[in-house]
């Protein structure tokens, strides 16, 4: 009879020991809280694609915000809901527009929250395109000085780091440069730098009223099938001036955060976006997953892949499952 010379099990007896030997620890110190502002007062609008997520008027933020700080969540990330659209998204740069609103009665009112913004014109432009077009098509490098001009909008309302989400080439480069001429030398930049055009993102859409109106985003977004160009993509913004870089989604591009994580000694965050967050409410309300284990046993490989930073609709759950 052969018996094992070395038993693995031995060390997941008990909790105390798993404890002792797990490898990835979650805190609430990775998680970064997407919010949606818009217009108005006392709104606490649901969006119904995503239980748990509502959009926020200014004054009802400041709660929300004060409660994130409360679980110890250390950064929140600003989407905004204009009054209007239009054809070039203006309400982006508009010095009192709703993000900008949003940064300063969040500084007001949590001064050690670290704020960042989504810039991009989606949520802005009547087309519902990531920047300026032409014709049909969306038109890079006219594109990076509005977005550079969102940037430093955001920056002057108090941000302490803006995020470009729109793909476009150069962006990062432009924006660095724009902050840096307006004097915010301070201002951080995290890129999203690998970002997919993901199914993943159809919640967000009807949350942030963001869907493009003709076409879709595989002009700008990244192919799927690609790593390589992932790479590419993550070396160019940390040339540019990235502080951060990230990859989005997150869980079908754990191997993409890896690969990342393993060749760049740079900051990796990894958006866990709204389908992955949906997927999870969904079966969850159905009985179908236990939605706390699907929630930590999520985050936690998303952290076990090289994030370092985790964008998630699950933070403040997981940040109160953490705490318990
Ligand atoms: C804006 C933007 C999107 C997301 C973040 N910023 C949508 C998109 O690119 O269509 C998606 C976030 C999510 O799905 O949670 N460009």
């Amino acid at each position: 009879m052969w018996f094992p010379e070395y038993r693995p099990r031995r060390l997941r007896r008990m909790e105390n020991l798993r404890r002792l030997v797990r490898e990835t620890r979650l805190s609430p110190d990775l998680f970064i809280y997407p919010l949606f502002v818009r217009s108005g007062r006392g709104l606490r609008q649901a969006v119904p694609s995503m239980p748990g997520v509502f959009q926020w008027s200014r004054d009802t933020l400041v709660q929300e915000v004060k409660e994130v700080q409360g679980l110890g969540i250390p950064a929140v990330i600003l989407f905004g809901l204009p009054e209007k659209k239009d054809e070039t998204g203006s309400e982006a740069y508009a010095s009192h527009g709703v993000v900008q609103e949003a940064v300063r009665t969040i500084k007001d009112a949590c001064p050690d929250l670290v704020v960042i913004t989504d810039v991009c014109l989606c949520e802005y432009t009547s087309h519902g395109h990531c920047g300026v077009l032409h014709g049909q098509e969306v038109d890079n490098d006219p594109t990076l000085g509005v977005l550079a001009r969102i940037a430093v909008s955001h920056a002057q309302a108090g941000a302490d780091m803006v995020a470009p989400s729109d793909m476009m080439d150069g962006r990062v480069g432009a924006i660095r440069e724009s902050l840096d001429e307006e004097g915010f030398h301070h201002t951080a930049i995290m890129a999203y730098s690998a970002k997919y055009c993901s199914a993943f993102y159809g919640p967000f859409r009807e949350a942030a009223d963001s869907a493009p109106q003709f076409g879709d985003r595989r002009s700008y977004q990244m192919d799927p099938p690609n790593a390589r160009e992932a790479l590419r993509e993550i070396q160019l913004d940390i040339e540019e001036g990235a502080d951060i870089v990230m990859v989005k989604p997150a869980l079908a591009y754990l191997d993409i955060i890896r690969r990342v994580k393993e060749e760049f000694d740079w900051p990796v965050a990894a958006y866990n976006v709204s389908g992955e967050y949906a997927m999870i409410k969904a079966a969850a309300a159905n009985g179908w997953l236990d939605e706390r284990r699907a929630m930590l046993e999520v985050l936690t490989a998303i952290h076990r892949a090289g994030a370092d930073q985790i964008i998630t609709y699950f933070a403040k759950d997981a940040a109160r499952l953490l705490a318990s």
